[in-house]
């Protein structure tokens, strides 16, 4: 069995914080996105992964280059345009080989490992088992969609239908054998020009190919937009395991009981509300933050109330009258109160897409 995991793509809904970052690199509780991914394949026991990258290529080798615990052989698999989730596997096909594999999607997060899928997979003769979760029939219009049959197989897949028959969402997590390589060689681009892998998928139903579902139980996140990053640290916060690094300072302040601190970190007359996390080298000082917060490393968070919130390494976050919520602020941020006296006025130095709101 290999793993395939799916790390091109633009990440255009992510603006701006993926101008110039992979959008798969993106910290959830201070782990990228693509890291988690990466454990869960392997803590199902696949250790060869395949990583389709696109243009942030050489972010995310050096990124993982930098790691000395992932514990996988990974291959790079060059991507020269998004042009599609099954063109991604058509150009796997050296690397996969004749194996069985599970794919996927870099930018996915979802409870409870992989594990038991795959062994699932593993005790069946089926071509392809795909992941599906129930979604509330609104929000079925932005994912893939499956309708099953009487017997529980899958009878159609729609990507992204304007009127879902169905709540059944495809999570981005996909296992095939060998045979899905006669799809992607058999399957035209779609309207938006891509090849599409409900295509594929629904190539090999309509060649009697057996495809049955797994309905997944747990949370799952897509981490497409800034909602869902910070939903998927709320998630991921919620079951993390605290701990301190015995490095970390600690001086003057109030910690509870579900606050992660990371090394070299330094927390000084500040509170901290649980679940949150705080990064290596990060130092907070006469701060609140919390709950659900994580600030990376290198951060620097002085006289500021900063709640449910994700902060980027480096950035600097100084001296606000107002409680920041509900915000992710990218990396080598400043934001901070201007002491410049009257007019109060705003100064803003922002990238394009960016997103303010200002308390009335
Ligand atoms: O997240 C689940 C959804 O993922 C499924 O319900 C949909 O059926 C599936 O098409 C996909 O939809 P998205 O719109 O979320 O796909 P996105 O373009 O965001 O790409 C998903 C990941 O795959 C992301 O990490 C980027 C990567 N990718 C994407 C394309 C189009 C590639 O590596 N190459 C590509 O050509």
């Amino acid at each position: 069995m290999k793993g395939l995991i799916l790390s091109g793509g633009k990440g255009t809904r992510l603006y701006p914080l993926t101008y110039t970052r992979a959008k798969q690199l993106i910290p959830v509780a201070n782990k990228p996105v693509l890291v988690r991914v990466i454990e869960a394949i392997r803590e199902a026991g696949v250790i060869d992964i395949g990583i389709v990258v696109g243009d942030t290529a050489s972010e995310i080798k050096d990124a993982l280059s930098k790691r000395t615990d992932l514990g996988v052989n990974i291959t790079y698999i060059p991507q020269d345009r998004p042009a599609g989730l099954a063109h991604a596997v058509k150009i796997s096909q050296e690397f996969i080989g004749d194996d069985r594999f599970v794919m996927f999607l870099g930018d996915n997060v979802i409870e409870g490992g992989i594990t038991e899928l795959i062994q699932d997979f593993a005790n069946n003769d089926w071509n392809s088992q795909i992941v599906l979760k129930e979604v509330p029939l609104a929000e079925a219009k932005s994912y893939g969609v499956a309708v099953l049959n009487p017997d529980g197989s899958v009878n159609r897949l729609i990507e992204k239908p304007p009127e879902p028959p169905s709540n059944l969402a495809l999570v981005g997590i996909y296992m095939f054998d060998h045979h899905v390589f006669e799809a992607v060689n058999s399957i035209q681009p779609s309207k938006r020009n891509e090849l599409e892998i409900t295509d594929a998928i629904q190539w090999l139903i309509d060649h009697q190919y057996r495809v049955y579902p797994h309905v997944h139980q747990g949370w799952w996140i897509d981490t497409g937009k800034h909602a869902d990053m910070l939903e998927a640290n709320d998630y991921v916060l919620d079951e993390l395991q605290p701990f301190i690094a015995p490095d970390a300072i600690i001086e003057d302040s109030q910690l509870d009981r579900r606050v992660s601190v990371e090394a070299g970190a330094k927390i000084i007359n500040s509170v901290i509300r649980g679940p949150s996390i705080i990064g290596e080298n990060t130092v907070i000082k006469d701060s609140y933050i919390g709950p659900y917060t994580s600030i990376y490393h290198d951060v620097e968070v002085e006289g500021c109330e900063i709640e449910h919130s994700i902060v980027l390494e480096n950035s600097k976050v100084k001296h606000l009258d107002v409680r920041l919520q509900n915000s992710l602020i990218g990396r080598d941020a400043q934001v901070s109160s201007d002491s410049i006296g009257k007019p109060r006025a705003l100064k803003l130095y922002l990238g394009d897409h960016s997103k303010v709101w200002i308390p009335k």
